[in-house]
This record gives structure tokens, C-alpha cells and sequence, in this order.
């Protein structure tokens, strides 16, 4: 188990891959017949499968080419200048552009093109947007691709196959303000291109092959979103002034050494989860309140406590620190995070009990501490306070106590992992207020905390919480899926007493893990109710008595576990619960059947019964194999959500206004074709 916890969080826009294979142009501008006919072999050169392209014609009444799908004409003088095909389902090599001499604007993202792309497009020279994200496209790109492009402004090759082979001291014709080449091999060495491009707001060279240190004038340039993520950046990152900033992403690099506290200045989110950052103490104890929304800590090497400069974080909404050697009490001023929503403390050494203070934070969802040295009873004020809970992961702590009745006030809680502690006493009664457990229907598949901020006063920016949880015996990330996981592990406790009936009306209940305590008694008959039932684990309890033939009923359950309990009689016949390897039912003295041992001998049925549960056997074979695929898909791997990431923050432009509060008031275009059509729209 390598990778187990990583953590987080990626914004994404709603709205964000809504098509914009769109119609365009002026009904009243004339179309020039020889850019009519270049558009005519542009077309002959794309495999337009769904007819995408079809206003695009020979027809009489296709003559004003104005009017296709994608063309936008100037209202002056009829030249084609934008193309817009963008979503359009096409297929094949990039035709030949340089008969539109006239065009500024080049949109081809979400296609299937492949092939090359070939340096003719250099000499567009009018060319002030190039987008030809989500492709298929490869091959080399020099210096000749951007020969006479100096009025380029955006520049999009993002996800495709490109290899950028540039000398180092190539001067751009151009300035570029949106320079967007996620997953294009610029690397290893550091592209010293950017060095004179000034005016750049939005750089993505994430997963770029990029090794080295990054040079110092790189701080200068004006950014307002970068993301460098995923390349081999060594070195630290200096003390600089990042006031412009409002997302910054340098996850998943070998950056060092402290984090400087001048990225506190950052107004919306920050990532440095993954590398080798050692200290955080300046970052977290900032001269003045920052605007931050999102900081993400995970994954390094961070030493210490943390500091007591948490009311300098009023606008938090996720706080990741997980997987760090943090030490110590959580400092009093945490309870000055009221926005906050999710709280990630895993894998670090905290000690101490929960403190009061914390029940401030009373708009958290996820609470995640796993794996530290927290002690004490499991406070009452949880169950109290945290109502808007989804998820609370208390495993690997050394909690002990009896559980608070107040624990079952978490309406919402989907996720309750309180395994590995040493909880003491019996499961409350009251475990069916649960209502989100007791409940079939499936909340949202993601978890995620709308940011304050809207694009257009519609659509929210969020982020997508992972958790790390046991499933089926591994530990495994989720983040897709999370919000669908409705699960209870309070394995390897100290609990007594008998399994509560009520726990048998969380009917939406995919996981139930009691396994490693002192739970004596039966195995309840409702238990057939737990019809979403994926994985039942009750082994290496005292419970006794018969296996109740209702178990067989949850026809989901792919992972049952009854071992070592003192378990007696027949294992009901004839059901999936032979399919089911006899390990699942070792250590119980009295049981026996199939797939154990034969029973003791009933001579007159003996016969007949053996030829069913042949039959039988098959029969729930097949229903549980379909099962397992219905189960959950394990290690979910980070990558996706950088290619939300990528996406979502595209093109973004940013207005800050200086009003009375410093308010930050956030406008994300989500391309620029999109931004272009709106400003038409309110211009005219
Ligand atoms: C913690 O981070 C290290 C890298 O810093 C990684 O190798 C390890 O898998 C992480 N552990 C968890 C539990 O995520
Ligand atoms: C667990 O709790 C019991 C009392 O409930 C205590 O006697 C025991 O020492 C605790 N064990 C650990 C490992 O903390
Ligand atoms: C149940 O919890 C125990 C102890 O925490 C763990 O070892 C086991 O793998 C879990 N069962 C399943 C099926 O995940
Ligand atoms: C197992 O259950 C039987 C009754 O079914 C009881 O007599 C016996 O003491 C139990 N054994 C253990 C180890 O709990």
C-alpha cells in the first residue's frame, strides 16, 4: 500500500463541459466567395461523422457562409475571422488553415483530431486565440509553428501528444496572456521562453516532464493562475509577492524546504500537497487574514505543531494537512474556522483529546483524523455541533470511552469510521436516527464545498473531497464515489453487549464492519433488510447461535465475514451463502454445511439435499459475481482530478474589486469562445 491517503480537492465549474459546437456569424454579412471555398475544403478535410458540419454546403441557400456552425464573419468586411468548432465530433488530421489569412480566432477543443499539426499555422498572422485542447494530436513543435503569430493571446494545446523541442533563447513574436500546455513534453529543461512573455496570467504546465529548479525571473511574471503540478521541480520556493494570485497549484513535485508565508496572499486556493516541503510554520502564521479558501498541506514533511494563527484563516473551507509528522494539541484559535467544511488531520502524530473549541467549526462535512494519537472520550458535542457531518473518520486513535448516545444526532453522516480505538461499552440503541444511513436513495456521488464565488451569478466554483476508507479489507482512496459510500466500521474495539436490531433499519447501508470486538449474542434475523449490503464483516466477536437463513436474502454481498465466533448448526443451504470461501466461516466450533464440512448426518434427507444445493450453488454463483461488479472500483488515481483542475480553470479572468471589505469578486470564463459570445451579447 504505497499511495493511501492523498487528499484532495479540485475545482471544477459546473456548466464546464457544456458543448459549444455552436451557430455563429451575422445574418447580414456577405460571405467572400474564396473564403467560402476555403472553409469548403477545410470541411472535406475533417471526418465529420454525426454531420456537425452540415450547414457548411454548396446549396443555393448555403451560400453566406457567415451562417455556419463555428464561422464568425466581420460585421465590416465579411473576412472569416473566428472558428469555433469546438465539441463538434470531429475526426482526422488537422486540415491546412492558411487560406483564412484573415482569422484571429481558432477553437477546435473536445474533437478527436490526431496526426500532426503543421507550421503553416505560423503563418496566421492575425491569429489572436489558438485552442486546440483535448485532442489527439502529436509531433514536434518548433519555433516555426509560432513564426508570425506576434498578435497571439491565448494559447491552448493543452492534452494532447506534443513534444516541444525550443532553443533556449528563442524570442516569441507574441505576449502571451493564457498559455495552457498541460501534458505537453516541454521538459526536462525549464522553457526559458516564458521568460519574456510578461503579460502571462494563466500558465499550465502541469505534467509537463519538467526536472530542475525554476529560474528566479519566473516569480515575476504577473500570474493570477498557475499550475506547475506534476513535473520533478526541485529547489524552494522564494519569498515573493503573490498578491495577484488566486489559485496556485505546485502538487506533486520535489519542492523543499519552508513554505514561504508571502503564498498566504493567495486569495482563493492553494496546493503544495506531494512534495518535500519541511516547514509550514510561516505559511500558517501570516502577518495579516488571508483570503484563502483551499489549502492543501498533504503529503510532505512537515515538522511540528501547528501554530496558533488560525483566526488570520476566517475564509478557509478546506483545510488538508494530512500525511505529515505533525505533533501536539490542536491549537485554540482552530475554532475560529466557522466556513470551514472539510478537515483533513490524517496520518500525523496530534495527541490529546478532541477539543471543545472545535464545536465552532460548526459547518464541517468531512472530518478525517485518522491515524494520530488522539485520546480521550468521543466528545458528545460531535453529535451536537458537527450536524451538517457526511463524513468522520476517527480510525487508528486511541479514543476510549463508551460511545455518546449523542452520536446518532449525525443525520447526514454516510461515512462513520470509528475503527481502532478502544471503544468501550455496547452500540447505542438509537443508531436508526441515522437518517442518511437509513435511507436507499443515493445522495450526490462527490462530495463538495461550494466555494463563495459564482462565473456569470450562475455557476458555483466547488471542490471535490477524497477520503481514504477500508474497503473489503484494503485501503483505498475515493473521491468519484465518496458521497455514494454509506459505511460503519467500528472494528477492532472494545464493544459488548448484542448487535442492536436497530442498527438492521440502515437499510442504505453498504458496508457494516463490527469486526474485533466483544459483541455477544445473535446474529439479528432482520439483517435480510440490509438489501445495499456490500460487505458485512462480523468476525472475531463472542456471537453464537445459528446463521440466520435471512443473510442470504442481501443477494449484493460480495465479502461476508463470520469468523471466529463461536457461531453453531448448519450454514443455511441452498443460498449464496456457499459461495462464500469457507475462511469466512472458520474458528466456529459448531458450524458446519457446506462450503465447511458436511454436517452430521440426517439419513433420510440426505440424498435430495445434496442435489439442490448443487443446483443452488451455481445459480448464486452467478448472482454473485454479478454483485461483485456492481461493487465499488478501488484506487481511484489522482490524475483525473488534475484533468478536472486543468479544465475547469481555463481561460479564467479574474476581476478584483477593491470595494470596502477587499472583496474578491470572481469571473471565470469558461473559454474564451464562451466569454467572447457574452461580451457580443451584452455589447450589442
Ligand atoms: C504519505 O506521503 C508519502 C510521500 O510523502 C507517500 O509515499 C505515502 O504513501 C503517503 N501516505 C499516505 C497514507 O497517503
Ligand atoms: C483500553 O481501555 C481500557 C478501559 O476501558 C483500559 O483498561 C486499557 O488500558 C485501554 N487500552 C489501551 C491500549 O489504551
Ligand atoms: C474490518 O475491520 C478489520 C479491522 O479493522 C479489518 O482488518 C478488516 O479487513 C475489515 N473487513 C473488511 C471486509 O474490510
Ligand atoms: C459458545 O456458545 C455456547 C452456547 O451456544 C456456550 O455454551 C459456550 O460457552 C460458548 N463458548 C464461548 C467460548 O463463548
Amino acid at each position: 500500500m504505497n499511495v493511501r491517503f492523498l487528499v484532495l480537492v479540485s475545482i471544477v465549474l459546473l456548466l464546464l463541459l457544456s458543448g459549444t459546437c455552436a451557430v455563429g456569424g451575422n445574418v447580414y454579412v456577405r460571405c467572400i466567395e474564396k473564403e467560402r471555398l476555403s472553409l469548403l475544403s477545410l470541411k472535406q478535410g475533417f471526418i465529420d461523422r454525426y454531420g456537425n458540419l452540415s450547414s457548411w454546403g454548396y446549396g443555393e441557400n448555403q451560400k453566406e457562409c457567415c451562417n455556419w456552425t463555428g464561422v464568425h464573419c466581420d460585421s465590416l468586411t465579411g473576412h472569416v475571422v473566428g472558428l469555433d468548432l469546438s465539441f463538434c465530433e470531429l475526426e482526422g488530421p488537422l486540415p491546412d488553415f492558411s487560406q483564412l489569412l484573415s482569422l484571429q480566432r481558432l477553437y477546435l477543443d473536445h474533437n478527436q483530431l490526431n496526426g500532426t499539426l503543421d507550421d503553416s499555422i505560423g503563418l496566421l498572422s492575425s491569429l489572436t486565440e489558438l485552442s486546440i485542447k483535448h485532442n489527439s494530436l502529436e509531433g514536434v513543435i518548433s519555433e516555426n509553428h509560432f513564426l508570425r503569430l506576434s498578435q497571439l493571446f491565448v494559447l491552448d494545446f493543452s492534452f494532447n501528444h506534443f513534444i516541444f523541442q525550443i532553443s533556449p533563447d528563442w524570442v516569441p513574436p507574441f505576449r502571451l496572456a493564457y498559455i495552457l500546455l498541460a501534458s505537453c513534453k516541454l521538459g526536462p529543461d525549464f522553457p526559458m521562453w516564458l521568460q519574456t512573455q510578461t503579460s502571462c496570467v494563466d500558465l499550465d504546465i502541469s505534467s509537463a516532464e519538467i526536472s530542475g529548479t525554476i529560474p528566479s525571473w519566473f516569480w515575476n511574471l504577473p500570474f493570477k493562475l498557475l499550475n506547475i503540478s506534476h513535473n520533478q521541480f526541485t529547489g524552494e520556493i522564494p519569498d515573493f509577492q503573490f498578491s495577484y494570485a488566486f489559485h496556485m497549484d505546485f502538487s506533486s513535485n520535489l519542492f523543499e524546504g519552508s513554505i514561504p508565508s508571502t503564498l498566504s496572499y493567495i486569495k482563493i486556493t492553494l496546493y503544495l500537497s506531494n512534495n518535500k516541503f519541511t516547514d509550514a510554520s510561516s505559511i500558517l502564521c501570516p502577518k495579516m487574514t488571508t483570503l484563502l479558501h483551499v489549502l492543501d498541506l498533504s503529503n510532505n514533511q512537515l515538522f511540528g505543531t501547528l501554530p496558533d494563527c488560525w483566526t488570520h484563516f476566517e475564509s478557509l473551507v478546506v483545510l488538508n494537512v494530512a500525511n505529515n509528522s505533525l505533533f501536539g494539541k490542536l491549537p485554540t484559535s482552530m475554532g475560529s474556522l466557522r466556513n470551514l467544511q472539510a478537515l483533513h488531520l490524517g496520518y500525523n502524530r496530534f495527541t490529546g483529546e478532541l477539543p471543545s473549541f472545535l464545536n465552532g467549526c460548526t459547518e464541517l462535512t468531512t472530518f478525517d483524523i485518522v491515524q494520530n494519537n488522539f485520546s480521550g472520550s468521543i466528545p458528545s458535542w460531535i453529535g451536537s455541533e458537527f450536524q451538517k457531518l457526511r463524513v468522520l473518520i476517527l480510525r487508528s486513535n486511541m479514543f476510549s470511552g463508551t460511545l455518546p448516545s449523542t452520536i446518532c444526532h449525525l443525520f447526514q453522516v454516510q461515512i462513520l469510521d470509528l475503527s481502532v480505538n478502544n471503544i468501550s461499552g455496547s452500540l447505542p440503541k438509537c443508531l436508526n436516527h441515522l437518517s442518511a444511513l437509513a435511507n436507499r436513495t443515493n445522495s450526490d456521488a462527490t462530495i463538495i464545498y461550494y466555494l463563495p464565488f459564482s462565473i456569470y451569478d450562475r455557476d458555483s466554483i466547488f471542490v471535490v473531497d477524497i477520503a481514504s476508507l477500508i474497503w473489503k479489507g484494503r485501503e483505498s482512496k475515493y473521491q468519484n464515489i465518496l458521497g455514494l459510500v454509506k459505511s460503519i466500521d467500528v472494528s477492532r474495539n472494545m464493544l459488548t453487549g448484542e448487535i442492536p436490531s436497530e442498527l438492521m433499519d440502515l437499510v442504505g447501508l453498504v458496508s457494516l464492519n463490527i469486526s474485533a470486538n466483544m459483541i455477544s449474542g445473535q446474529i439479528p434475523t432482520a439483517i435480510g433488510q440490509l438489501k445495499s449490503l456490500d460487505f458485512l464483516d462480523l468476525s472475531r466477536n463472542h456471537l453464537f447461535g445459528r446463521i440466520p437463513s435471512e443473510l442470504s436474502q442481501i443477494d449484493r454481498l460480495s465479502v461476508m465475514n463470520l469468523s471466529y465466533n463461536n457461531l453453531s448448526g448448519e450454514i443455511p443451504i441452498g443460498t449464496q451463502l456457499q459461495s462464500f470461501d469457507p475462511s469466512a466461516y472458520v474458528g466456529n466450533v459448531g458450524l458446519c454445511g457446506a462450503p465447511l464440512p458436511k454436517c452430521p448426518k440426517k439419513p433420510t434427507q440426505d440424498n435430495q439435499d445434496d442435489g439442490n444445493s448443487k443446483d443452488d450453488e451455481q445459480f448464486f454463483n452467478q448472482g454473485f459475481y454479478i454483485s461483485l461488479s456492481l461493487g465499488f472500483s478501488t484506487g481511484f488515481s489522482g490524475v483525473c482530478s488534475l484533468l478536472i483542475l486543468n479544465k475547469s480553470w481555463r481561460y479564467a479572468y479574474f476581476k478584483l474589486m477593491n470595494d470596502a471589505y477587499d472583496k474578491v469578486y470572481v469571473v471565470v470564463a469558461i473559454n474564451m469562445a464562451k466569454l467572447r459570445r457574452w461580451n457580443a451579447r451584452f455589447s450589442t
